[in-house]
């Protein structure tokens, strides 16, 4: 995965504006960057290596031009290097093309080109689109034919963005099945995978559809690969600049944990849409939640919920694992896609295949977003920019949708209980001192466990999930009756384990594990109500939170102390929290 900007500007300042511009993309990648500005003659920057990294070596932001085009890489084809880093260039070095996607026939259209005496210098897919728009500029072709025409002979998925120095004062983008948007300032365009990318400049947004072409020059023209104009809408948007931005915190995520209670707050203002969805969805038998990672977690939530609050038989399924599930969908069955991004491959090509077999809803944070074109119905999460690579006010927004949905489909009682929720967040976030000491007792620990029934099942995964991938530490997350049968084994002097156990019907047994595991030396760090006296005197340390949550609605709570554990754990590591190695905040290949 990457993320691609292009701009034209009024002035000579292409270099500076498409270096600020990517330095928000870099959550799509960081292990390359590079800038080509076109003045008219093509001149490029780029290496391996985070955007600081490669700027202090090559000071990107002095090179010349009022337009030009950036990019960050996540490698797919071929290691992170300065010959793989993009721009990519035809042999003469008059056309250059950044990348999001990936080229499935590159090797073949590559053999033929070489055979046509092209010669590459990356082992990259992408450098095939450089050579072929060449091979057809040299036959006629104008850069927009040219680039339509390299583009029908790919297949797999891009967005793109390529300039000529054969056509100075133009940039061609188009995009399948990887996001672009069009910014439309005031005499001055962009192009970006995303919108906060280009926020400083314009709030005006196009938001291209597969197979449409955009050529950015005095004016925008979209148009499909065949040359036919498509008339598109500019929305505007109401995100700030500011509000990706760091805001004064260290790190997005810990601005992006308290940033939760707001998310929840104006997530619940789609109460009307989500009634309007659940009136157009109609009758329905069965429901299959279908997603990755941290949105798979949200995903069980709303397992527990749908089944014991609606008695609606419901399945999960990892969206990785979707075609190989031989589960029926029938109409009667509503297919729920959960991705905050809206581009996660896999998400996307489990909710193709089910859209002509069931009812298909995709919640979404992403406005405009892949997933959001294709589902027959879409809820919004209002969770703003997520910018850290682990997903946590989504995360929240998320469970708020799905617990808005119950609601709208029969259980109208829980509205007054999520109303309360936000007040209870900034309450947990308020113990955020206890934690940060806390976690300093475990930065040096090499396991974790965590453990819960019913509702906090999926709230023990989802702190391992948030544990794992920014510190680095193994973390498990386990049923807490499951833990007796096998992984009791690796419970040693010292191992922590955390036992999540709010006020309601599974309390009791998961205190009795709680007991299981201190038996063997656990370090328990205990995490329920402030008046839970008996779970106090099991754990070594305890997170107490409000006693007004119980079981259905803890997921909502006890997730905000949990991130805040594995962010100051991370933090005391001397780690990056926002960008964990090996990670990219979208996913988009299978
Ligand atoms: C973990 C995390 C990932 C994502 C997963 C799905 O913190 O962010 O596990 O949840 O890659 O992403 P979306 O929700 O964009 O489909």
């Amino acid at each position: 995965m990457c993320g691609i900007v292009a701009c034209i500007l009024k002035d000579n300042r292409a270099a500076p504006v498409l270096l600020e511009c990517v330095r928000r993309l870099e959550y799509r990648g960081y292990d390359s960057v590079g800038i080509a500005t076109a003045d008219p003659m093509i001149n490029i920057k780029k290496d391996r290596g985070k955007i600081d990294e490669v700027d202090s070596e090559l000071d990107l932001a002095d090179l010349p031009g009022s337009m030009g085009i950036a990019h960050v890489r996540w490698a797919t084809h071929g290691l992170p290097t300065a010959e793989n880093a993009h721009p990519h260039t035809d042999c003469t070095g008059e056309i250059a093309v950044v990348h999001n996607g990936i080229i499935e026939n590159y090797l073949e259209v590559k053999e033929e080109l070489e055979s046509e005496g092209h010669v590459f210098r990356s082992e990259t897919d992408t450098e095939v689109i450089p050579h072929l728009i060449e091979k057809y500029m040299d036959e006629g072709m104008d850069l927009e034919a040219a680039t339509a025409t390299a583009l029908r002979k790919l297949k797999g998925a891009y967005a793109i963005a390529a300039i000529s120095s054969r056509e100075p004062g133009r940039v061609v983008g188009a995009r399948k099945e990887s996001p672009l948007i069009v910014g439309v300032g005031d005499g001055e365009f962009f192009l970006a995978s995303d919108v906060p990318a280009i926020l400083n400049h314009t709030k005006n947004i196009i938001y291209l559809d597969d197979g449409e072409m955009v050529i950015i020059d005095g004016d925008v023209r979209i148009r499909d690969l065949d040359g036919n104009t498509v008339s598109k809408e500019v929305h505007v948007i109401d995100w700030t600049a500011d509000m990706a931005e760091k805001a004064g915190y260290d790190h997005f995520m810990i601005k992006e944990i308290h940033e939760e209670p707001g998310a929840v707050r104006d997530t619940l203002t789609e109460m009307d849409d989500v009634m309007r969805v659940v009136k157009e969805i109609g009758e329905v038998e069965r429901v299959c939640f279908v997603a990755c990672g941290t949105s798979y977690h949200a995903s069980l939530v709303g397992k527990y919920l749908f089944e014991s609050i609606l008695g609606i038989p419901t399945d999960v399924i990892l969206a990785s694992e979707f075609r190989y599930s031989a589960r029926a969908l029938t109409d009667r069955t509503l297919a729920v896609f959960i991705s905050q991004s809206g581009e996660t491959a896999d998400t996307l090509n489990a909710l193709r295949s089910a859209n002509s077999r069931a009812k298909t809803l995709a919640i979404v944070n992403v406005l405009g977003s892949s997933a959001t074109r294709e589902a027959q119905h879409v809820l919004y999460t209002r969770a703003g920019p997520e910018i850290g690579v682990a997903a946590t006010k989504t995360y929240v927004s998320q469970l708020t949708i799905i617990y808005m949905l119950v609601a709208a489909m029969g259980a109208p009682e829980l509205i007054e209980k999520l109303e309360k929720v936000p007040a209870i967040m900034e309450e947990a976030l308020g113990d955020e001192d206890n934690i940060r000491a806390l976690s300093s007792h475990y930065s040096n620990v090499s396991d974790f466990f965590f453990i819960g029934r019913g509702f906090s099942y999926p709230t023990a995964l989802e702190g391992a999930l948030k544990l794992k991938e920014i510190t680095y530490i193994h973390g498990e997350g386990y049923a807490a009756g499951e833990l007796k049968h096998g992984p009791l084994a690796l419970i040693d002097d010292g191992v922590p384990v955390v036992a999540i156990s709010p006020p309601g019907p599974c309390h009791d047994k998961t205190l009795s594990n709680v007991e299981e595991v201190r038996a063997r030396g656990a370090r328990v760090i205990g995490v329920g109500s402030t008046l839970d006296e008996a779970l106090r005197k099991e754990a070594d340390d305890f997170i107490g939170l409000s006693p007004e949550v119980d079981e259905v609605l803890s997921p909502l709570v006890y997730i905000v102390p949990l991130q805040l554990l594995s962010y100051y754990v991370s933090v005391e590591r001397g780690l990056d929290p926002d960008k964990p190695k090996n990670l990219a905040k979208c996913v988009t290949v299978e």
